[in-house]
Parts: C-alpha cells; sequence; structure tokens
C-alpha cells in the first residue's frame, strides 16, 4: 500500500474529552451483576460480596461512568425493591430476560461499588411501567440529605450522606417494541418531560438524557428524536444513542466500516438537535450520550442465546466471546466517538462484565481480559485531552454494511478510508496519542505523520493490537492470546515528521511525549 499521511496540528482541536466519555453499564442481566462484580462466596470477595479480581481490572480499564440498572431489565424495576433489608427483599420475574431478579444487589450497593471503583454512578429510572412519580421518589432517596420520609429511610437503610447522583437517564430504549411499556415518541416525550420536571425539582444540580432512537436502522429514527426534543428541550442536557455492530453477513471489510456508520449517525442527531434548538432560536446545545455501544451479534439473534428456559436466576445469557476482529471494529468505534469530542460528551461501552463484556469470569473461578479489553483500555487510559482534527489521505474502499430491522434486511454502503484514526493531546500540552486501526486484511500500511506545533516530541510507547488469526480470542485457559505487543519500527525522520508501517488488520497506539 502507498503511503498513507497524516497530518496534525496542535491548534486545530476538534473538541475536549469529558471525562464521561469513557464509561460503561451494569445491567441486571444474565451473570453481569450476580457473578460478575457481586459474588458474595469468590474467594476474592470483599466485606460487600465485591469480587476484588474484577474490580483490579476494572480499574486497568479505567471506565469513569457507570450506567444502572437497565437497560431493557429497568423499565419493569422497582427500585424500591433493591434497598433495605437484604432478606426482606422480593423474589421477582424480571420480563425484560426471562430470568428470576432476587434484589440481593440494588442501588446503595452498585454506589458503593462505585465508590469503591473511584467511578461516577449514572442511574436510569423506569419510565416504562412506572413514571414521573417514582423517578422523583428516586431522586429524593438518593440525593435529599435528610429530613424527609424518602432520605431517612437511606439513612435508616444505613447511608447517612446523600449520593449525590448527577447524572440521570430518563428511562430506556422507549422506542423499541421489545421493551416493556414501549411509547410512540409523543407520549414518551410526555413523560419524559414531565419526569423531568419533577426530578430536577427534587434536586436542581442533576443531569438528564432523554432517551434517543435505540438503533439508526429504527423506523422511526429522526422523527423520534425531533419529536422528544420538542417535549424536552428545556428540561434535558443529553439526547442518548445506542449501536450495537455486527458481523452477521460475515463480511470483515464490511464490519470494519461498520462505525464509519456512526460517525454518521452522530452527525444526524447532532444536527436534529440543534434544528430542535434552531426553531427555538435557543443557544442551549444538547449534548450526546451514546449509552450504549459495543459489537454484539452471535449472542443476540438467537433466543437460546438470550433467554434460558425457568426463569433462572443469573443465567448465563449474552455471553459473546469476542474475537481479535472484534476488537478491530470496536477500536473504529472507540476513535468515531473520539473525533466527536464536541458533542458526545458521555458514552458507555454495553457492557461490563460476563453479558457483552470485556471482562469475562467464571463463577466461582477466575477473570480474564476479553479482546476488546484493550482498546478500551489504551483508550481510555491515553486518550483523554483535546482531540484533534487530523487530515488522513488514505486510500479507500467500498462496502455494504448490513444492520437488519426485525425481519427486514437492510444494507447501508460505505466509503471507508483504509486508515481509522484518532489523535489527542493531552490537555497539559506534554503528550499526544494516535490510535490506528489498519482496515487492510492483507497489506502493511505506511503511514508518515506530520505533526505541527508540538516542540520535539519523542516516542514513549507504540503498542499494536494483532494475531494471525482474525477469529482469535481469549479464554479462561489461554487468556493472554490475543493482547498488545511493541510495534517496532517507528521513526523520526525529522523533528514532527513520523514514520510508521502499520500491520494489516491492526489496531495500534502510538503514545508521543515532550522531550525536555
Ligand atoms: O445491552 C443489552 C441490551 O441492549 C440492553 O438491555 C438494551 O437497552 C439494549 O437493547
Amino acid at each position: 500500500m502507498r503511503t498513507v499521511t497524516v497530518q496534525l496540528r496542535a491548534d486545530d482541536e476538534i473538541g475536549t474529552t469529558d471525562r464521561r466519555l469513557f464509561g460503561a453499564f451494569i445491567e441486571h442481566l444474565g451473570r453481569c451483576v450476580y457473578g460478575g462484580i457481586f459474588e458474595p462466596g469468590h474467594s476474592t470477595a470483599d466485606s460487600h460480596g465485591f469480587r476484588r479480581d474484577v474490580l483490579a481490572l476494572v480499574r486497568e480499564l479505567a471506565p469513569t461512568v457507570m450506567r444502572y440498572p437497565g437497560g431493557n431489565f429497568v423499565s419493569g424495576y422497582n427500585w424500591e425493591d433493591g434497598v433495605g433489608p437484604v432478606s426482606e427483599r422480593p423474589r421477582r420475574l424480571d420480563l425484560a430476560w426471562m430470568s428470576t431478579e432476587t434484589n440481593q444487589f440494588g442501588t446503595n450497593q452498585f454506589i458503593d461499588w462505585c465508590h469503591t471503583a473511584d467511578i461516577e454512578p449514572m442511574l436510569a429510572v423506569n419510565l416504562g411501567t412506572r413514571g414521573g412519580d417514582a423517578a422523583r421518589a428516586l431522586v429524593e432517596y438518593c440525593n435529599h440529605p435528610g429530613g424527609t420520609e424518602l432520605s431517612d429511610r437511606r439513612r435508616a437503610h444505613g447511608w447517612e450522606q446523600p449520593h449525590g447522583v448527577k447524572f440521570w437517564c430518563l428511562g430506556n430504549e422507549m422506542d423499541g417494541p421489545w421493551q416493556m411499556e414501549a411509547k410512540t415518541a409523543q407520549e414518551y416525550g410526555r413523560i419524559a418531560a414531565e419526569a423531568a420536571k419533577m426530578m430536577k425539582w427534587a434536586d436542581g444540580s442533576i443531569e438528564l438524557a432523554a432517551c434517543g432512537s435505540s438503533g439508526r436502522s429504527m423506523p422511526t429514527f429522526g422523527a423520534w428524536e425531533d419529536t422528544v426534543l420538542e417535549h424536552t428541550f428545556e428540561h434535558v442536557e443529553f439526547i442518548s444513542l445506542h449501536t450495537y455492530l455486527n458481523n452477521y453477513a460475515d463480511d470483515t471489510p464490511a464490519f470494519l466500516a461498520g462505525p464509519d456508520l456512526m460517525d454518521t449517525f452522530i452527525e444526524e442527531v447532532v444536527a436534529i438537535a440543534d434544528a430542535v434548538g434552531a426553531r427555538r432560536r435557543s443557544a442551549k446545545r444538547i449534548m450526546l450520550s451514546f449509552d450504549e455501544w459495543n459489537v454484539w451479534y452471535r449472542t443476540r439473534r438467537n433466543r437460546g442465546e438470550r433467554v434460558k428456559p425457568g426463569w433462572p436466576v443469573a443465567p448465563d445469557i449474552l455471553e459473546e466471546v469476542y474475537t481479535l476482529q472484534d476488537a478491530l471494529t470496536f477500536g473504529c468505534a472507540c476513535i468515531s466517538l473520539l473525533n466527536h469530542a464536541d458533542r458526545v460528551k458521555a458514552a458507555c461501552l454495553a457492557q461490563l462484565v460476563n453479558v457483552i463484556a470485556p471482562i469475562m469470569t467464571e463463577t466461582g473461578g477466575p477473570a480474564w481480559r476479553q479482546t476488546i479489553f484493550w482498546p478500551f483500555s489504551q483508550w481510555s487510559n491515553f486518550g483523554r485531552g483535546r482531540v484533534l482534527r487530523a487530515s488522513v489521505d488514505s486510500p479507500t474502499y467500498q462496502a455494504n454494511y448490513y444492520d437488519p430491522r426485525g425481519a427486514q434486511d437492510l444494507w447501508f454502503p460505505v466509503t471507508a478510508p483504509y486508515l481509522k484514526l484518532g489523535a489527542v493531546q493531552r490537555e497539559d500540552g506534554k503528550a499526544l496519542t494516535l490510535f490506528a486501526v489498519n482496515r487492510s486484511l492483507d497489506e502493511a500500511m505506511p503511514i508518515e505523520i506530520v505533526a505541527e506545533r508540538f516542540g520535539r516530541l519523542r516516542l514513549r510507547e507504540a503498542r499494536q493490537l494483532h494475531h494471525p488469526d482474525l477469529n482469535a480470542v481469549n479464554t479462561r485457559d489461554d487468556p493472554d492470546q490475543v493482547k498488545p505487543v511493541p510495534l517496532g519500527g517507528v521513526q523520526f525522520k525529522a523533528e514532527g515528521r513520523i514514520q510508521a508501517t502499520l500491520t494489516p488488520a491492526s489496531w495500534t497506539m502510538l503514545l508521543f511525549e515532550a522531550a525536555t
């Protein structure tokens, strides 16, 4: 392949990353909570029942904000079931995942887990089977200092100090027929606006995200955002987006191109939100919360992978085993989010443990990193700061990305540059990180980076994720089959002119620091 040039200027910036861009998600689903983060009998469990081996991997992964308790689960959830004496908590049927919810874990424990992991909590309220009243009661229970029945109930439960939860989601995927009490945009917009009003009256410091579309291929996409924001514009700070990338079509180039449709999705939602603002002559800008994103398809279509018979507790569902090619598509999605840091101010990898997750566990056994763990941990640890507008002169390829809507087959044409790239300068100006995916499956890619106005740089680290087998995976018994290794041959040709060669089908992180 010919040399691909990448031009960067330290003063040409897209935006600064928000801490919340690097979030993840814990749902009461399968073994995400039970056997994932929480397993009181486990040999590594602390006094709360939190698995310390999982916490260690979570710290390495470095998510910054954590969405909870769902997901589809939240649309049938009574938050009151999960607080108070554990022995008195009810067992209930969870109609989202056809399991039995024991409520042994609930909101207060989640807050404790977040404190232990040093992660900001993000709570979703049930706007499916419940509504504004239950939502504002939960805000009062969590955030009011004391002196009311609800806040004193929290104190009596053992949490004297208010939780101070700032970020709240107004329901989940309310446009989806699979959701308990799904709604039309008009119905949801009204309920979300009324819930938002009361929640903010209970605590004026909170920030709210209204539900956008649960995918770009939803039939109501576009009209949904427009109507929902017509109702909620004055009451919310965020509109949500969800995307699960797939390779149902077994077409790797198209799969790797799929994240470019996330770029399109983001830009479309920004346009719609700004159009709603323009109709109001408003200077307010609604920000985007991409609060579910990942690769997910093997355990999605087949009902047997999503539902186990007999209403089990914490069944092993949605336990997607990720390959190297999944990690490459996933890495491209990280870059898409990064390159929209001006408007995507929150995002959550769905999910954290066991359920379509970067971390896997065996109940009673060890925990290990899936392939997708690696791009996320490098992105979160080294991708914070000023995102730079890179001018990339890469050859492109044509792909047809398959994104079904129910039983309907939909194909989306994409022209994808072989090089997908994101560049971030640390806020102190002393480090520059490049994340790059070579989407060519068979050609090495020589790149020349022209970095202007950075002063003298030197290479601190160059690591690539690659495997000769695109379908290589990490497992309990072979947990390090796919992991980043040093990339050699990164050379400075002159000040600010750097050359490297990217292996076919690889994710690379190049980390430079100011030479003193
Ligand atoms: O993350 C798995 C599920 O995907 C979530 O519960 C739901 O919101 C989405 O459809």
